[in-house]
């Protein structure tokens, strides 16, 4: 199955909220999505494409830490989503790798991911890296990376989630 990703279209946006929607069973991750965007909190939102149909979503956006010695900018991985019928076939990893890699492409040097402890250390996430962070999420779940190695030295402080996280 050849898997094509590529960086969302204006005409893209109604398939993303049905596949958030399938993927999750409920509206909360498109409102999500949707909310990121019109507040421009959106960094990258890339769909997957399997035969010309679009079958997954992954969206970065703006998640500063704020710390004693000022803000220090990273990214939250949230949500990812697959349709059901194409899940489990490396659509959602593939989004997640060339997704990282455009981030730190990009310029950014962190991402944080609130997920499943089993599936996102495979991409460099990890929970004891998060532990110097605060956050309404606290635990196993909570995750950082580091896009550019060394990122996290030393930063010591609060993940602060934007308003449109406000009902998770
Ligand atoms: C989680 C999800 C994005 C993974 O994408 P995918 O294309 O199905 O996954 P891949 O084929 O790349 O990887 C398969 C692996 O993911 C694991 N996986 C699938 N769904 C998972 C889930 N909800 N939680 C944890 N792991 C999951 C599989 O067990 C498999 O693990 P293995 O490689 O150790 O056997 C997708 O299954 C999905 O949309 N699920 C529903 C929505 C969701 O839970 N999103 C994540 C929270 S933001």
């Amino acid at each position: 199955m050849e898997i094509v990703t590529r960086a969302e279209q204006p005409g893209d946006l109604e398939l993303i909220r049905t596949i958030n929607r399938r993927a999750f069973g409920q509206d909360d991750e498109a409102n999500l999505v949707d909310a990121l965007r019109s507040q421009g909190y959106v960094r990258l939102s890339l769909v997957a494409v399997v035969a010309g149909q679009n079958v997954g979503h992954v969206l970065f956006s703006a998640l500063p830490i704020e710390t004693d010695r000022g803000r220090v900018d990273s990214l939250a991985l949230a949500p990812v989503a697959v349709l059901p019928e194409f899940q489990n076939q490396g659509v959602g990893s593939k989004l997640i790798r060339l997704g990282l890699d455009e981030c730190r492409r990009s310029g950014h040097r962190i991402a944080i991911v609130l997920g499943h402890p089993a599936y996102y250390p495979r991409f460099g996430f990890s929970p004891e890296l998060a532990l110097p962070l605060d956050s309404p999420y606290a635990g196993d779940s909570f995750m950082a990376l580091e896009l550019v190695p060394g990122a996290l030295n030393g930063v010591k402080g609060r993940v602060e989630y934007p308003p449109p996280f406000g009902g998770f």
